[in-house]
């Protein structure tokens, strides 16, 4: 993923704003999936929401961050004084580099994971296996039937923007059911910010097979709705 596709510090108010991240804090937490003293690694932590969210509820869990960006990580910090926040690529990072305790479970994002080729998810399961401190994986991904049955991407992209911002244009182009191409532009500040990007939408069973491929043998699949649209997303427990 290119770092000008993003927005860079910018995310927290264009597409960061759109997630609901205190609402899925509060479904980890109320399914039992994080409890008191477990360890979580938010992979691509972007500005630290997730890890804000869930300090907020729980103060017994300790936070670990990970994200290539160092303009996005002193955000994170600047909110979450009591969180490591770790700048490295996770394609090639190592954790055992920065913690020594085991049976960390790690969360890798919607908005990441849904925007890798298959290879490139093979590389990051690849490397998140070589980290034997990492036991458990969450990760979301579309609810692919739900998406082609009831989503209206662009609809809820616009109901969904906070006041000061506008996005102007929004082309979506469905190259396959799978593959989608999207061009934004958004006004912030009179700023006009140009964004395109390629999501894939993944079956959960790619998911399993490239995992298992890799030698975790768990693999839980639960619709959500904590992205307030419907079951709009499968959230995904994976341990090895
Ligand atoms: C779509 S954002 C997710 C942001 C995060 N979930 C949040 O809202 O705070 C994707 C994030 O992935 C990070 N990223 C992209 N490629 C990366 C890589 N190879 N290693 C680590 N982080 C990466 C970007 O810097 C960005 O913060």
């Amino acid at each position: 993923m290119k770092q000008d596709e993003i927005l860079g510090i910018e995310y927290n108010r264009t597409f960061g704003a759109i997630l609901n991240y205190q609402k899925l804090a509060s479904f980890l937490l109320k399914k039992k999936i994080l409890e008191d003293n477990d360890r979580l690694i938010d992979l691509a932590c972007g500005t630290g929401s997730l890890i804000h969210e869930i300090r907020n509820i729980h103060k017994s869990i300790s936070l670990v961050g990970i994200d290539i960006d160092i303009e996005q990580l002193k955000i994170a910090r600047k909110y979450n004084s009591d969180a490591l926040f770790i700048s490295e690529d996770l394609f090639t990072f190592s954790i055992g580099d920065y913690i020594d305790s085991q049976n960390w479970i790690a969360h890798l994002g919607f908005s990441f994971i849904n925007r890798l080729t298959y290879d490139e998810i093979v590389k990051l399961v690849h490397n998140l296996t070589k980290n034997k401190q990492i036991t458990c994986v969450l990760t979301e991904i579309w609810n692919y039937e739900y998406q082609l049955n009831h989503f209206q991407y662009d609809k809820w992209y616009r109901t969904k923007l906070p006041e000061g911002f506008l996005m102007t244009k929004s082309d979506k182009k469905d190259r396959s059911d799978n593959v989608i191409d999207i061009d934004f532009e958004f006004h912030i500040n009179d700023k006009v910010q140009k964004s395109s990007y390629t999501m894939f939408r993944y079956q959960t069973d790619v998911i399993e097979s490239i995992f298992k491929k890799a030698g975790w043998n768990f693999f839980e699949v639960e619709s959500s709705s904590y992205r307030e649209s419907g079951e709009s997303h499968n959230f995904i427990s994976i341990k090895r």
